[in-house]
């Protein structure tokens, strides 16, 4: 991190969509950025961004991986943003169960789990901290071929209002973004996909300003919670 950084926030998930354009965002903002995600292309990383390769999944090591990578952190975090996610969306019937727990770990517990890993210490730091979570539409109302995937995002939506008020008396602040679809690779391995039009899709840039939204908020107020949506809902089938 560089003497001059707005300070440094953590962002899974942050080699491709959403969180890619969160670091983007928040390095033009002039934070510094350490990126997780299973892995990141070997192009020349961007002036204050460093990445971790970690498969948030593998929930088994994730606890002893994380405190190594907090033992590794020497400035205050700034902020946390729990992005990474995938979708599986089917009927119930046809999901598998290891595709049921594939996503209820990947995109609900390990954010339970990265965030307690960092909890006591951003506690204690003394200094304004934003844990933000990726929800979704999918996160404020259930719809077909989306129950676990929902289910996840629900799971997300109750641990961050659970958790904002465990940070009550802190100076740690917990939000959650909503976004509804969303135009980018998560929707390459689905048999779906938003219409073309701009107007069917949200830009991940779009929620990336949002995020900055929420850390710009006067110290003292939380963003609890932002919903966003297309503003015409369309889905296509992929050929
Ligand atoms: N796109 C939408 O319409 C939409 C709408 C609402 C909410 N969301 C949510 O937004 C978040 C980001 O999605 P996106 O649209 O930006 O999709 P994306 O482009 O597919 O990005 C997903 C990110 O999550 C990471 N990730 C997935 N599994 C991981 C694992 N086991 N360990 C570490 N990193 C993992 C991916 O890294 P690797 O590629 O290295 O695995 C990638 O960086 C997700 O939580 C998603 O549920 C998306």
């Amino acid at each position: 991190m560089t003497d001059n950084s707005k300070g440094l926030i953590i962002v899974s998930g942050a080699s491709s969509g959403i969180g890619k354009a969160m670091s983007l965002k928040l390095l033009a903002e002039g934070y510094s950025v350490l990126g997780l995600a299973k892995s990141f292309d070997n192009k020349a990383a961007p002036e204050n961004f460093s990445s971790i390769e970690i498969d948030l999944a593998d929930l088994d090591q994730l606890p002893t991986e994380l405190d190594q990578i907090a033992k590794n952190i020497s400035e205050p975090i700034r902020g946390l943003v729990n992005n990474a996610g995938i979708g599986k969306m089917a009927f119930l019937e046809q999901l598998s169960v290891a595709d049921m727990r594939l996503v209820m770990e990947t995109n609900f517990l390990s954010h339970a789990i990265v965030t307690k890993a960092f909890l006591s210490q951003l506690k204690q730091q003394q200094s304004l901290v934003d844990v933000v979570f990726t929800g979704s539409e999918a996160a404020l109302a259930g719809a077909r071929q989306g129950s676990i995937y929902c289910a996840s995002k629900f799971a997300v939506r109750g641990f961050a209002q659970a958790i904002r008020d465990e940070c009550a008396k802190s100076q740690v602040r917990v939000s959650i973004l909503n976004p509804g679809a969303v135009r980018t690779p998560f929707f390459d391995e689905l048999h779906f996909e938003p219409g073309d039009a701009p107007q069917n899709a949200i830009e991940p840039e779009d929620v990336a300003e949002l995020l900055i939204t929420i850390l710009n908020a006067r110290p003292g107020t939380v963003v609890d919670e932002i919903n966003l949506s297309p503003q015409t809902h369309v889905w296509q089938k992929k050929p």
